[in-house]
């Protein structure tokens, strides 16, 4: 039997280690703090620097080792099937809008990364999304006229460089694919070289909004900015319902040499069940190639991950002979309830505090398309898709109101249901494993490490106090309601929760 393979082994983090920046251990005044080092946060701060602004970024963990560390870094505007979604639900110009938004990031990007040199592994690629199911394929003409509609170079195809038959595909010729990390470890060193601060191991925890902002941190130094950019993936402050507009999404990756099996060479991705998104990357000096497959997603705190890990695995080494998956890990994804990203003023009510969210899985293109978004209305440019992205979009607010009920709908029946759930028993508890068992009058999260050592938490979120489930296969705890994650220990590794898990003694 292979060798099971190492969970949460990121190929783009263990490529690219990149230098550690300091903790923030001193009061800081600056034009603009940014919360939150991945793609969304560094582009913003970039760009913010580039047209003259001091900025700080302020990230609790390691620059770019979060969500955008864990991403399948396809740089498309192709993003499955929004383009006739959005001219259904929004208008022909909504939809040209979003294109052109969309392509201008990626243009921006390669731009940026050839002005700073990056060695980011770059690569040219058309984009597919591709149904084997013959009862779909209407879905995908009917995008493929929407997204040429919208202006993007795109076409219905059956011809694919995928090794296994296809019903139909869109295809928008001129996409791109990066490695992540390369790429923004020059951004962020072009952003020190201009004056920039980055401080890693600075958690957020508090926001006050005024003339200027005011930001606390866990360890107390605080941030005096005029302008504050939450760019958390999903916000760690919320002053505008944007938690119930927000669906979290857990996402299985696997990866593996591609082996004697032809690249594809190109970005895929289809709608079917259980998303199964597929690309290639640069693997060692002799013109090899990793394979990098995407897919299986749940709800964090739900499903069983390591099946999902298998179950990929399996279907892409039948489906691509002679690759091997080695490297394993998984992602999060936050979905807005009409699908378009949340990027803009946070609240009807804000003058100086923007938020940057929803990226829905397209987080490479949204997240630099972010970063001159948002610099143009910090700066006072114009930008014409502004209304677009605007997080206070009412009129949409009114047709989401369908999945915003089903959001809400779900997040209550975690909050409740998951209280009357059967309490597990500590004895049954296997090393490795955690559930959730009853003590002392409450529901307590426990886990045992590979010693036997029992670790018991209050299983109440930090957040808004619903209760998290063990992920076995990432040995962590996870919160169903808003994908708040929390290590063995406590700590949170992924918000919005800020605050750790409560350590609690067992009866
Ligand atoms: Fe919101 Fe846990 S993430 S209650």
């Amino acid at each position: 039997m292979r060798e099971q393979r190492k969970v949460t082994d990121s190929y783009w983090l263990r490529t690219a280690p990149g230098p550690s920046h300091p903790a923030l251990d001193e009061d800081v005044d600056v034009d603009v703090a940014v919360v939150g080092a991945g793609i969304a946060g560094l582009s913003t701060a970039h760009e913010l620097a580039r047209a003259g602004r001091r900025v700080a970024v302020l990230e609790a963990g390691r620059v770019a080792a979060g969500v955008t560390g864990h991403t399948t870094a396809k740089v498309t505007a192709q993003h499955t099937l929004v383009y006739d979604r959005l001219r259904r639900t929004r208008g022909p110009e909504a939809a040209r809008l979003y294109a052109r938004s969309q392509s201008e990031a990626i243009g921006h990007a390669a731009a940026l990364a050839a002005e700073l040199g990056a060695d980011c592994e770059w690569e040219t690629r058309d984009a597919y999304t591709y149904v084997v199911d013959r009862s779909r394929v209407e879905e995908v003409r009917a995008e493929a006229e929407a997204a040429r509609e919208a202006g993007l170079p795109a076409e219905f195809t059956t011809e694919t460089g995928l090794p296994f038959e296809v019903a139909g595909a869109v295809r928008v010729a001129g996409q791109a694919q990066f490695h992540p990390l390369k790429y923004l470890r020059a951004v962020t060193a072009d952003l020190l070289a201009r004056g920039g601060l980055v401080y890693e191991g600075t958690r957020v925890t508090g926001l006050t909004e005024g003339d200027p902002c005011r930001l606390t941190t866990e360890a107390g130094a605080t941030v005096t900015a005029r302008d504050v950019v939450i760019a958390t993936h999903y916000p760690v402050f919320d002053r505008a319902l944007l938690f119930a507009r927000l669906s979290p999404r857990r996402e299985l990756v696997v990866a593996g040499p591609l082996g004697d099996c032809p690249d594809p060479r190109g970005t895929y991705i289809t709608p079917d069940e259980n998303t199964r998104s597929v690309r290639t990357a640069p693997y060692g000096p002799d013109g090899r190639r990793l394979l990098i497959v995407t897919g299986e997603h749940f709800t964090p705190g739900t499903g069983d991950p390591q099946a999902g890990f298998d179950r990929l695995a399996a279907w892409a080494e039948e489906h691509f002979p002679g690759a091997t998956m080695e490297h394993a890990w998984a992602t999060q994804d936050n979905s807005s309830t009409d699908t378009v990203p949340l990027v803009g003023l946070f609240h009807p009510g804000a003058r100086h505090t923007y938020v940057a969210a929803g990226f829905g899985g397209w987080g490479m293109s949204s997240g630099v398309m972010s970063g001159l978004l948002l610099t143009a209305l910090i700066t006072g440019r114009e930008c014409a898709w502004r209304e677009l992205y605007d997080p206070r979009r009412l009129k949409p607010v009114v047709r989401e109101a369908g999945s915003l009920l089903k959001t809400q709908a779900e997040v209550a029946g975690h909050f409740v249901g998951d209280r009357l759930k059967p309490a597990a028993s500590v004895e049954d508890l296997a090393p490795g494993d955690g559930a959730l068992v009853r003590s002392g009058g409450e529901r307590l999260a426990v886990h045992r490490d590979g010693d036997g050592t029992l670790h018991a938490l209050s299983a109440r979120c930090t957040h808004l106090g619903c209760l998290v489930a063990f992920n076995k296969a990432e040995c962590a705890w996870e919160c169903p309601c808003h994908g708040s994650r929390f290590a063995v220990d406590g700590t949170v590794i992924q918000g919005p929760a800020v605050k750790p898990l409560e350590r609690r003694k067992l009866d």
